[in-house]
């Protein structure tokens, strides 16, 4: 009898260990002398020019540093989760992520938990259980707010110039309400425009389904038949393929680009546009930093598994505006060569 009990303890333990290897819980979370650390940056739209840019200055610290980058693209959450178990049975220690669904924070942070994974959200914000931040999570994104009202500034001041009549002129603002530094951004940009003096009832929302080009772009197919008295349009949008799609459905319409203005946010994913050799009625965007999202995310993560120095909870960049006049001397300023 006490043989059996002995037998059924032994196995228990077995048992016991062979779980805690299966979940892969990491034991010594500082990496060994000589170790290689591995680090992955999954990024939800990897068509998307901003986030080629934020790979590519992760990797420009991943060489400096010496450690290795796994460059990923997570375009929906049963890939995200997929890639993080991939991470873990690769031993990485941390995960840069732009997740495609905010919603998937909780999941996200419980599997990188279960591989012993550091975690920097990079973009969008995750949401809890509860819809609301979650604040303890470490994260670094743009100041939404200031950067639209600066877009929201910059579109007045251009209708202005232009000599525009308020009353024929009307704001197509493409909307993204589903994520929050999306409507951030948009609702700074209105505030500007308010504050400024632009009649509020003249902004008028288009909210788009999917927060790409071909989705902003039946958004303003809508608004557009809505509102056929408009003469001026000033757009604004979440990013550079908001406020594109905008241009493109307004240039179908026949609306010739002197009386379009529109101002997008990223300022790396309207290069071709800037460079056409016709101005269109896409002005000038708000260009991030990209290799802060990029280089310092990276860069922070491996200080924060090699040398245990952990990140601020919460970084926010700004942007600067690039027009068809600057945007060279810019994008060469903040470290752009060669795109
Ligand atoms: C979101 C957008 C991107 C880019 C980043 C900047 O993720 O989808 O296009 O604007 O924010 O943080």
């Amino acid at each position: 009898m006490n043989l059996l009990k002995n037998l059924v303890f032994v196995m228990f333990i077995v048992l016991l260990a062979g779980c805690g290897e299966e979940a892969g819980v990491s034991s010594s979370p500082t990496p060994k002398e000589g170790e290689k650390i591995t680090i992955g940056f999954i990024v939800k739209q990897p068509e998307e020019p901003w986030f080629q840019m934020e790979h590519r200055f992760a990797r420009e610290a991943s060489k400096e540093h010496g450690f290795e980058l796994m460059e990923l693209a997570g375009t929906d959450s049963e890939k995200v989760l997929s890639l993080i178990d991939n991470l873990g049975v690769k031993g990485a220690k941390g995960l840069l992520i732009c997740t495609p669904d905010v919603k998937l924070g909780p999941a996200i942070m419980s599997r990188a938990e279960k591989y012993g994974l550091k975690v920097i959200a990079v973009d969008d914000r995750f949401i809890g259980n509860d819809g609301k931040f979650m604040e303890n999570v470490h994260y670094l994104g743009i100041a939404g707010k200031e950067i639209g009202k600066d877009v929201g500034a910059e579109l007045y001041k251009e209708m202005q110039k232009r000599g525009w009549d308020v009353k024929d002129t009307g704001v197509a603002m493409i909307t993204f309400h589903e994520l929050d530094t999306a409507k951030d951004r948009t609702d700074g940009a209105a505030e500007a425009l308010i504050a400024a003096g632009f009649p509020k009832e003249q902004i008028y929302l288009a909210p788009q389904k999917t927060s790409d080009i071909k989705g902003s772009l039946e958004a303003t197919d809508i608004l557009l038949v809505q509102k056929p008295g408009v003469k001026h349009w000033l757009v604004a949008g979440m990013n550079d393929s908001a406020v594109l799609g905008a241009i493109r459905s307004m240039e179908a319409r026949g609306f010739s680009p002197k009386d379009v203005c529109g101002i997008g946010i990223n300022g790396t994913d309207c290069i071709g546009e800037l460079e056409k050799r016709e101005a269109t009625g896409f002005y000038g965007s708000m260009l991030l930093q990209a290799k802060k999202h990029g280089y310092d995310t990276a860069t922070m993560m491996y200080r924060w598994i090699k040398e245990g120095v952990e990140p601020p909870l919460d970084t926010r960049t700004r942007g600067i505006l690039i027009t068809r006049d600057n945007f060279r001397e810019i994008l060469r300023e903040q470290g752009f060569e060669g795109i």
